[in-house]
């Protein structure tokens, strides 16, 4: 079975549909051909080997002008020179307003390419096919495209609504263990910010998950999904929810920044769930037992939560302070009063986030040398 979301997040974008369900990459040939004359596929290379060149035949035997375009795989390849390149190579082959561009490939690839197809020929149809847990559940969810530069991430790009997203639970079976927990973790946050029957069936089904049984992945990638894209339309039309989606993430940048980028997002997200849930429980009323659901929640998965060093308090707090929802150098923080329950971004006393960085740096383990 296929599920289907209903998209109408931008009032100058058409509408469209998030399919989720197993196999269903190789069956958009008769909705690919409505859209365009040529098809130009954007992925990683190692997303090219486990599922590029296959998609690439399957649409050129379907009778489908087909390219390939692969780029090195990783964040630090998000960039305005893989984007040139990439745009140049799609001009040397003379693709130009008939074509359509299939993202396929993680989070890096569906803002890369995403951000592609916005600005060639001043923008093409695009279609999301990721291959990510994350990016199925996170980033190929809004419309957010874009590449990172040196003065920051994703600085640079624009909202740009796709055709469809095409979500193949299929595609999950050759992504590493690691990079599934990614996405773990993003799940887990919406569960908390807007949905407690989500969390609880994330609580209960993690070896369901961790084993990729599709039926209990279509359901909370569906259910995910959902959360954000509801998030996302009803930002646009001006009510600010869109601060949910970062619980957990003040802390987590901090941690990302801090660590240089050595601590993996999710890991650093799902330590900074805790710290701010630790926050929650003395500045929003979050009971200590659901406190101790959420840590537990990523202990079922297996998460390793651990720093690569040990930070100073004052070091925390500093680059805390950085944080892009930062009022006049005060950090604010979304909170949760419980599980599931709307949250709210505010500041809080010095003195509380002291205490909840400590509770973390006495918890959380360092890496073993
Ligand atoms: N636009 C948004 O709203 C949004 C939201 C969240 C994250 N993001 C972005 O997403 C990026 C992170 O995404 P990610 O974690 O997917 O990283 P990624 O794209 O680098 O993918 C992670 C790794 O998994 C590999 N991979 C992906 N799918 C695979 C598959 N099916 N089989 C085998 N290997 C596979 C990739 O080659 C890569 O090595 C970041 O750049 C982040 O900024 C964007
Ligand atoms: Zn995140």
């Amino acid at each position: 079975v296929t599920q289907t979301l209903q998209c109408a997040i931008s009032r100058t974008a058409d509408p469209y549909q998030i399919e989720i369900g197993s196999g269903l990459v190789a069956r958009q040939t008769p909705f690919l051909r409505s859209l365009a004359a040529q098809f130009a596929i954007i992925t990683d290379q190692q997303v090219a080997i486990h599922h590029g060149h296959k998609l690439a035949e399957n649409l050129r035997r379907d009778g489908l002008s087909t390219h390939l375009f692969s780029f090195p795989t990783g964040e630090r390849y998000k960039t305005r020179e893989t984007k040139e390149h990439l745009e140049n190579q799609l001009f040397e082959q003379g693709l130009g307003r008939d074509t359509c561009i299939i993202a396929l490939g993680g989070g890096v690839v569906t803002d890369l390419a995403g951000y592609v197809a916005a600005t060639y020929c001043r923008g093409l149809p695009l279609v999301m096919m990721p291959t990510s847990l994350l990016a199925m559940v996170d980033a190929s969810v809004g419309g957010k495209t874009g590449v990172n530069v040196p003065y920051g991430k994703n600085m640079l790009g624009c909202v740009y609504q796709p055709k469809k997203v095409v979500i193949d639970l299929a595609l999950l079976h050759s992504l590493p263990k690691q990079e599934l927990m990614q996405g773990v973790v993003e799940m887990l946050k919406h569960g908390v910010i807007a949905d407690e029957t989500l969390f609880t069936y994330l609580e209960t089904q993690a070896q369901y998950i961790l084993n990729l049984n599709d039926v209990v992945l279509e359901k909370v990638i569906f259910d995910s999904c959902r959360i954000k894209k509801e998030i996302v339309e009803q930002d646009e039309q001006g009510l600010t929810k869109r601060h949910w989606l970062n619980f957990g993430h003040t802390v987590g940048h901090a941690l990302e920044c801090l660590s240089d980028y050595s601590l993996p997002h999710g890991e650093a997200v799902a330590i900074g769930m805790l710290v701010e849930a630790h926050l929650s429980m003395q500045a929003a009323g979050l009971s200590p037992m659901a406190f101790e659901r959420i840590r537990v929640a990523f202990e079922r998965y297996g998460l390793p939560l651990h720093l690569p060093r040990e930070f100073p308090v004052d070091e925390m707090l500093d680059a805390i302070a950085l944080d892009k929802k930062s009022l006049r150098g005060r950090p604010r923080f979304v909170l949760t009063s419980a599980i599931g329950c709307a949250p709210q971004c505010t500041h809080v006393e010095e003195s509380l986030l002291r205490q909840a960085l400590q509770w973390m740096t006495k918890s959380i383990r360092l890496y073993r040398a």
